[in-house]
């Protein structure tokens, strides 16, 4: 048995200084195996089992049996001490083996510790020796690892049904549904944020009269032609100039003035033409085309909405065109004149004038003008901007945003621009509502009782002037003289109604 052991040349296996360096690896192998992780859990177990083992070696070999070698305890450290002791007194044999039972034992303990060593490890310092008898059969193994997973076996016989299983998961989440139906009308928004920065403003008022200049080359002449008409008790100025520096080429104003007898004596009404849900709205006429009889309404004080009725029966009973003027309006200070829709462009210091046929829009910018954070310049009717149309044209009214005052801008509507700006010399605080008929500027209570302040847009000074209105019950929205039929077009507490105008020329 101690052949096993030898090289093929019948010399040791492993040289001399080999041993040590074995001897290391097999420690250390040793010590890190799972192998010897049972041994350190089980040595005493193991010590017995040895000893056994021992036994029936020494049976197979026909021998009797010894007890174990001296120094071999249950102790692992102890153990590999005496394979220690084993290998070096083995390793110094240099001839044969002495063939004495007790090295035959011994060499049969080494068989049994070096079998605790990896197989890589065994194959390399070991050379198998001749094929011995077959041994008796061992006990039965610790249980193998998994086998591998085997082929896929033939189908089964159908079950039986089982019970109704409990629901899945929910689903993925589904489509986009259809649109719902619209909803509710919402309350009235909070006004919007500024607009954009409004084109380049028409050219100021001219300013006051600066000291003389030194003498300039020859310059262009302004034209300036004014001519007089006379029609009964009534003078009439018609002039037109040109003013080179001034993008207008060509202003034509009718002035006809003979204040005392073109002053507002009296309103008669009112005549109610319909009452509608809005206590904020205006309702139009056009206040220049002939023979027009359509008309405009817009319900409350902001929006982008114009319903147009064809006529005073059908806005008497209902149904109407829906026209989008494109920018949000803000008041009630609208107009329709000359077949095109002007009203302030809500959060914007703008009036823009929108042509009902060809949908264009042109804007205006006024500087000056309140035109935002609540201070209306008619406040009754959440108003900063309101238009105004007379005898003389197209008119705009509104508030000084230096000191309050009321400025009223006459237009010419072809340029859509400003020609003149006019102090009215009254704060706005005191105004209830705002219209002009022939070249007079009107001026109602805070309570819109009464017209308490006029002033003469052409001669520039205030008139005397007392007219009652209306009681002061309710909100009065909208007040606005037509020059076409001689009477003020009134939304007063979302009922629709007209006055006539008494001049003092009428009696
Ligand atoms: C051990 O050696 C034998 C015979 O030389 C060989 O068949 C076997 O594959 C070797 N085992 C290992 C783990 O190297
Ligand atoms: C002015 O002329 C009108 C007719 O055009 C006449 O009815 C009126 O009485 C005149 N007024 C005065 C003060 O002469
Ligand atoms: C006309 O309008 C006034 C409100 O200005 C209202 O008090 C009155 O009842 C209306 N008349 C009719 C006949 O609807
Ligand atoms: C104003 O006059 C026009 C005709 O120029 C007429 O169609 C319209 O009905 C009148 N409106 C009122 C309120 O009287
Ligand atoms: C509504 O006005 C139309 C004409 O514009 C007329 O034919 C119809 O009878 C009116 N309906 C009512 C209820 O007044
Ligand atoms: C109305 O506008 C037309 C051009 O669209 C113009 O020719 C006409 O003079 C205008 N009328 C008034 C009263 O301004
Ligand atoms: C308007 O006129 C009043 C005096 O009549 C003056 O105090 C005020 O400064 C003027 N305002 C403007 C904007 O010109």
């Amino acid at each position: 048995t101690a052949r096993r052991w030898r090289g093929p040349g019948g010399g040791p296996a492993l040289s001399r200084g080999l041993w040590p360096l074995l001897f290391g690896v097999s420690v250390l192998t040793v010590l890190n195996s799972a192998g010897l992780m049972l041994l350190l859990l089980q040595h005493a177990q193991l010590s017995e089992r040895l000893a056994q083992m021992d036994v029936h070696l020494q049976e197979l070999l026909g021998e009797r049996a010894a007890p174990l070698p001296t120094g071999v305890t249950g102790d692992p450290e102890q153990l590999i001490e005496h394979y220690q002791y084993s290998r070096d007194k083995r390793s110094q044999d240099d001839g044969p083996p002495a063939g004495t039972q007790r090295d035959e034992q011994q060499e049969m303990m080494m068989m049994m510790t070096y079998s605790m060593v990896p197989v890589p490890l065994y194959n390399d310092s070991c050379q198998l020796g001749e094929r011995g008898d077959l041994g008796d059969k061992g006990d039965v193994g610790v249980a193998g690892p998994p086998g591998e997973k085997g082929d896929v076996g033939v189908a089964g016989p159908p079950g039986e049904k089982s019970d109704v299983g409990v629901p899945g998961p929910p689903g993925e989440k589904g489509d986009v549904g259809v649109p719902g139906p619209p909803g509710e009308k919402g309350d009235v928004g909070v006004p919007g944020p500024p607009g954009e920065k409004g084109d380049i403003g028409v050219p100021g008022p001219p300013g006051e009269k600066g000291d003389v200049g030194v003498p300039g080359p020859p310059g262009e002449k302004d034209r300036k032609d004014a001519t007089f008409t006379k029609t009964g008790n009534m003078s009439c100025l018609f002039h037109s100039f040109s003013v080179k520096s001034v993008n207008v080429h060509l202003v034509k104003c009718v002035i006809c003035f003979n204040p005392t007898e073109n002053i507002i004596k009296a309103l008669l009404g009112p005549i109610n033409v319909t009452k509608m849900e809005s206590t904020f709205g205006t309702w139009m006429q056009d206040t220049a085309t002939e023979n027009d009889p359509r008309i405009w309404v817009v319900e409350h004080f902001s929006g982008r909405i114009v319903k147009e009725y064809k006529n005073m029966e059908s806005f008497q009973n209902g149904s109407a065109n829906s026209i989008d003027v494109k920018k949000f309006f803000q008041g009630c200070g609208h107009t329709v004149h000359n077949g095109s829709f002007y009203y302030h462009i809500a959060g914007t210091f703008k009036v823009a004038k929108f042509n009902l046929q060809t949908q264009q829009l042109y804007t205006l910018a006024i500087e000056n003008a309140l035109y935002h954070n609540l201070i209306y310049f008619l406040h009754n009717s959440k108003t900063y901007f309101k238009l105004a149309v007379d005898e003389n044209g197209l008119w705009l009214i509104f508030a000084s945003s230096i000191d309050e005052n009321i400025i009223v801008a006459q237009l010419e509507e072809t340029t859509f621009s400003i020609t003149t700006y006019i102090n009215a010399s009254y704060p706005r605080t005191k105004a209830g509502n705002a219209f002009i008929a022939r070249g007079v500027l009107y001026i109602t209570d805070a309570k819109d009782t009464k017209i308490t302040y006029a002033f003469d847009l052409f001669k520039r000074e205030p008139l005397s002037v007392s007219v009652e209105f209306r009681a002061p019950t309710g909100i009065l929205t909208m007040v606005s003289y037509s020059p076409k039929n001689q009477t003020l077009y009134v939304w007063d507490n979302s009922y629709v109604q007209t006055y006539d105008v008494v001049f003092l020329s009428d009696d």
